[in-house]
């Protein structure tokens, strides 16, 4: 029969294909136990393989061709093969020559954007604009699955609070709350309404499971040593709401947990995300994480670390080359149960179903799409939207917005003329040379003898010969626009660093322009942030800016003349110094958290330095302003089936239009174990013209004052609270109430 087939030629092999495992009449379910029950045991091993292309990007791959591994069906999944030709070519051999011609998934790091790139994720979580956020992930899956991609391996929503840890950048910041609303937004843009009808959704992927953002000393890659109490109430919320918004993959740490790696850990892969969570997606190991095991040493071999995994829960191995060579042995062997391979495969197998893969494994391998697809102009304004609502301002002595007509522009420093260091870190296909950095924006919105630029230095080394014609660039302009930071090499994955200064000559090429006398902006182009107080006193206005992406310079340059009204908000707490490090606002109460009188010296306390941040969670200025007033509360009473509504007028008391986020924070005053001082529990990014008022009302329920108790459920105990609102993690405005 097989010889018969193979002399009608490919395109009808593939139809023959087709009536052996799809049929318009029978669920996904039946179709998925069908052709389980046709495959060989190393057929279904070969589903829960992974292997890079040869173009790899985040570690060694394996050199040998994987060819003859996909014609014998040893292969589910290929990452890092992008491009509709590519994808097609590649597919073309798994669904020509293996013996059931199940399709390969396709996966990459579309982490802010495929081609066009939106501004990094920390940037993004900034705006706090779940709409526009969602949005930017529709645009960026249209692109990948134009680009003959299914999966990306976003979003990233380990909580950090940690700034030497350069994998903040990819995040939503300290937040479980703000993180867990971008976790499903971002879900939801990539997946659209999860049905994959379209062409223009992809299967997305909660990273890194889990608490990978506390590794020690933020250090990346290294251990961590979180409680479960931090870990349900930090760490786990926002993978919690990526479930909720039907999150199709998770991806496990490289991180041990508790003394387990993620890669092996059944508390995190089976008791919680299936058993607790109801998870039935699947979940891929990080990069080689299974063969890492080794290395953390709870593991001899590499056997052995395949059958903690699997047993685990860990379902696809990427690029480890543990799977390939030990799962079949080890279910022989009856050390695997064939049940929990069969539950792992018919998991990869329902993804495929899904994505309408066994109907047409080309499906999102279209050139003529691709070509018309990526770039788009509709998705560069967008990007541009995005990032100029991701900038945060926060300080302005008046000297923004400029006042261009007639003024001499000198523009400084390193990045602002460098689109790789706009499209910052993990920019998938997206390329600098294609970005829009501020010095084109600027010298498109000037006469060419109002407006000079000089680099100045670069974000490192120590050449410092650019110095004196940046200055004498300052001294012949009437404002500077300084450009300082990191770059994108110095942002992201393994890029932890000990000194949050800024780095080079970056702080010598400040004081030089300083020297020159005339009103600065500071412009920050980073992943994180860095330490800024003795920045600060030397310029006027400092807008932060992240890294923007593929449109950030004219983004930048709608903030800086007052195009657009900044309405960015930090999505974490900025230190005064390393030293500080980790600070963030939900903490808990000291026992002596301030002094008892005068002399007292036991306190909780920093002798060379405030306890407070430069600038708290939730921060950010506008070109206007914003009263807050008439705080009132629906009741006196919640009861633990009501809710209760919170209510705040918010006033535009200054001269422009502009927009406000406001923030609702709750504080549980005793609790069968110590509760953070403050938690988000609500917020609202709200429009408002010159002069305009308006109300804003939050709902809070029992659940929302939910936390792990001391007998270790998960509820929320009655008690008195108190709430606060304001423009930041310090609102003043506060009322209380009672759960009853
Ligand atoms: C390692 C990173 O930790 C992970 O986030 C990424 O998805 C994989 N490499 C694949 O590139």
């Amino acid at each position: 029969m097989l010889s018969r087939i193979a002399r009608l030629g490919a395109p009808l092999l593939f139809l023959v294909s087709c009536v052996a495992v799809t049929g318009a009449t029978r669920s996904t379910e039946e179709r998925v136990r069908e052709l389980l029950a046709q495959m060989t045991l190393e057929e279904k091993v070969g589903q829960l393989v992974q292997y890079s292309s040869r173009d790899d990007m985040t570690g060694p791959a394996d050199k040998s061709s994987i060819t003859p591994k996909l014609k014998q069906g040893g292969v589910g999944s290929m990452l890092n093969v992008v491009g509709a030709e590519q994808t097609r070519r590649w597919q073309q051999i798994a669904v020509e020559s293996s013996r059931l011609r199940i399709p390969l998934l396709f996966g990459l790091d579309v982490i802010h954007g495929y081609r066009t790139i939106f501004p990094i994720p920390l940037a993004t979580a900034a705006s706090w604009d779940m709409a526009r956020i969602e949005e930017a992930e529709r645009i960026a899956a249209r692109e990948a699955a134009a680009a003959g991609l299914h999966w990306t391996f976003a979003p990233m929503v380990d909580i950090a609070r940690d700034p030497r840890w350069g994998r903040i950048a990819e995040g939503a910041g300290e937040d479980p709350f703000l993180g867990s609303a971008i976790a499903r937004a971002r879900v939801q843009g990539f997946q659209g309404d999860n049905s994959f009808a379209s062409t223009e959704s992809i299967l997305a992927c909660a990273k890194h499971f889990a608490a990978y953002g506390a590794a020690q000393a933020g250090r990346d890659y290294f251990t961590t040593d979180v409680t479960e109490r931090a870990l349900r109430e930090i760490y786990l919320p926002p993978f919690q709401a990526a479930v909720e918004a039907g999150v199709a993959t998770f991806m496990s740490g490289f991180n041990d947990l508790d003394g387990t790696p993620c890669s092996a850990n059944a508390f995190l892969m089976t008791q919680v995300l299936r058993g607790e969570w109801g998870f039935r997606g699947f979940v891929v190991s990080d990069w080689a994480s299974v063969k890492e095991m080794l290395r953390h040493g709870n593991t001899p071999d590499l056997r052995d670390a395949t059958r903690l995994a699997m047993n685990a829960g860990l379902d696809m191995d990427m690029q480890s080359e543990a799977y390939g060579p030990h799962l079949a042995e080890l279910v022989r062997s009856g050390a695997v149960p064939m049940a929990r391979l069969d539950e792992a495969v018919a998991a990869v197998l329902t993804m495929k179903f899904r994505l309408g893969l066994f109907d047409d494994p080309y499906r999102f391998s279209d050139p003529a799409r691709e070509k018309a697809t990526l770039l788009r102009p509709d998705h560069r304004a967008a990007a541009r939207d995005l990032a100029r609502r991701s900038c945060v301002l926060l300080k302005n002595d008046g000297t923004l917005p400029l006042r261009l007509p007639g003024a001499r522009v000198a523009l400084i420093g390193p990045g602002a003329d460098s689109g790789d260091t706009h499209i910052g870190t993990w920019h998938a296909r997206g390329q600098g040379g294609e970005a829009t950095t501020l010095r084109a924006a600027l010298a498109a919105l000037l006469p060419a003898d109002q407006f000079t630029f000089a680099a100045g230095c670069a974000f490192t080394g120590d050449d410092r010969s650019g110095l004196a014609a940046a200055k004498a660039a300052a001294q012949a302009a009437d404002v500077v626009v300084l450009t300082l930071g990191e770059d994108h090499t110095q942002s992201g994955e393994s890029t932890s660093r000990t000194s949050l200064e800024l780095s080079g000559p970056q702080l010598d090429l400040l004081r030089e322009v300083h020297a020159a006398g005339k009103p600065i902006v500071l412009v920050l182009l980073a992943g994180r942030p860095l330490m800024l107080e003795s920045v600060l006193p030397l310029v006027n206005s400092v807008v932060l800016a992240w890294h923007p992406g593929t449109e950030g310079g004219p983004a930048i340059a709608d903030v800086l003349t007052g195009a657009y009204n900044p309405s960015g908000k930090l999505p974490l707490t900025w230190p005064r110094s390393l030293g500080q490090v980790p600070i963030f606002y939900a903490h808990k109460m000291s026992g002596r958290p301030e002094p008892k009188g005068p002399h007292d010296r036991y306190w909780s306390r920093y002798i060379d330095s405030p306890t407070t941040p430069l600038f708290p969670f939730g921060f950010g200025l506008s070109y206007t302003t914003f009263g807050y007033e008439a705080l009132r509360l629906s009741a006196a009473t919640l009861r633990v089936d009501g809710s209760l509504d919170v209510t705040v007028r918010i006033t535009n008391s200054g001269p422009h239009a502009g927009e406000e986020v406001v923030q609702l924070y709750v504080r549980d005053l005793v609790g069968s174990v110590t509760r953070p001082v403050r938690e988000l529990k609500g917020f609202e990014k709200i429009a408002l013209g010159a002069g305009e008022s308006r109300d804003v009302k939050f709902t809070l329920r029992p659940a929302d004052l939910a936390f792990w108790r001391a007998d270790r459920t998960w509820g929320a105990e009655p008690g008195e609270f108190e709430v606060f609102v304001g423009s930041d993690a310090n609102a003043a405005l506060t009322a209380r109430f009672r759960l009853e």
